[in-house]
C-alpha cells in the first residue's frame, strides 16, 4: 500500500494493532506483538500512545517480543533498543513489564545460544506472534538478519553488515563505535508470525524495497522471504515506492 503521507500509514498500522488488541481483550485473550525499532515505526508507537491516552486503549492483555538488540549493549545506553522502546512506547502505556521481551545485550557470549533458544520458546509459549511489525535496512535486513540469513534461521547472535554499521554511525558518534554484533530473531521467527506489516519511508529505501518485493527470493536479501508469507503487507510512502 502506497500513501503520500507517512503519518497516514502510521495511523493505519496503529489502528490495525489496536483492533487486534481490542478483539483479543473481548475474548479474554492476550495479543502478541512483534515489535521493531529504528526511525520508521516511531509514528506507529506515538499513535498507539495517543490511543491509550485519549481513547482508553489498554495494553494489559498485550505481550511483546522485540526483534533485536545490539550486542553488547547495556539497557540504559543511548543506543539501546530497551531504552528506545521505553521512551517511545512502554513508559507511556499500561503494559505489564513482565510481558515485555527484548533480546538481552548484557549477556556473556557463551550464554547467548541458550538465551536465544529460550527466546524462541517464550514466543511459542505465548502462542506465537499475532502481528510482526518490521522496518527494512538498506542491506535488505529485517530485524538484524543480514544478507546470508536463510529462510529457517531462528533467534541468534549475528555479525552486522558494514553498510548497517555505517547507517548506524550517527547514533553512535562514528561507525567505529557501532557494535559488531547483535542478537536478532531469525527470518524463520518472523515468518512464523500470523500477520506481518513492513513499513518503509523515504527515497533511501526505494532500491532495496523494489528488490525485496519484486526480486527473486534469496538469502542475499532476507526481506525477499516475506514474499512467501501468506499474510504480509508492505506500507510505503511515495518516495520508498519510487523504484517499484
Ligand atoms: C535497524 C533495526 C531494523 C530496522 C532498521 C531500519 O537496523 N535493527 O529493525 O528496520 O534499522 O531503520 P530505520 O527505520 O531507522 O530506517
Amino acid at each position: 500500500q502506497v500513501a503520500s503521507n507517512p503519518s497516514q500509514i502510521s495511523k493505519e498500522v496503529a489502528d490495525r494493532i489496536a483492533e487486534l488488541i481490542t478483539e483479543r481483550a473481548a475474548e479474554g485473550k492476550q495479543a502478541v506483538l512483534g515489535l521493531a525499532t529504528g526511525s520508521t515505526p516511531v509514528g506507529v508507537y506515538s499513535e498507539l500512545v495517543r490511543l491509550h491516552r485519549d481513547e482508553g486503549l489498554s495494553f494489559q492483555n498485550v505481550v511483546t517480543f522485540n526483534l533485536d538488540e545490539y550486542f553488547p549493549m547495556l539497557p540504559d545506553e543511548l543506543q539501546s533498543y530497551v531504552r528506545f522502546m521505553r521512551e517511545h512506547l512502554f513508559d507511556h502505556i499500561d503494559i505489564d513489564p513482565a510481558n515485555v521481551h527484548i533480546p538481552d545485550g548484557t549477556l556473556a557470549v557463551e550464554q547467548v545460544p541458550d538465551y536465544c533458544r529460550q527466546y524462541e520458546l517464550k514466543i511459542e509459549e505465548a502462542g506465537g506472534i499475532d502481528i510482526q511489525l518490521l522496518g527494512i535496512g538498506r542491506t535488505g535486513h529485517i530485524g538484524f538478519n543480514e544478507p546470508g540469513s536463510g529462510r529457517s534461521t531462528l533467534t541468534r547472535l549475528i555479525t552486522l553488515d558494514r553498510v548497517t554499521r555505517v547507517d548506524a554511525a550517527s547514533d553512535f558518534f562514528g561507525a567505529e563505535h557501532v557494535p559488531r554484533r547483535a542478537i536478532t530473531m531469525g527470518v524463520g521467527t518472523v515468518l512464523g508470525a500470523r500477520e506481518v506489516i513492513m513499513i518503509a519511508f523515504g527515497e533511501g529505501k526505494s532500491q532495496i524495497v523494489a528488490k525485496a518485493i519484486e526480486g527473486p527470493i534469496t538469502p542475499a536479501i532476507p526481506a525477499t522471504f516475506l514474499q512467501e508469507h501468506p499474510n504480509a503487507r508492505v506500507y510505503l510512502d511515495e518516495a520508498a515506492a519510487a523504484a517499484l
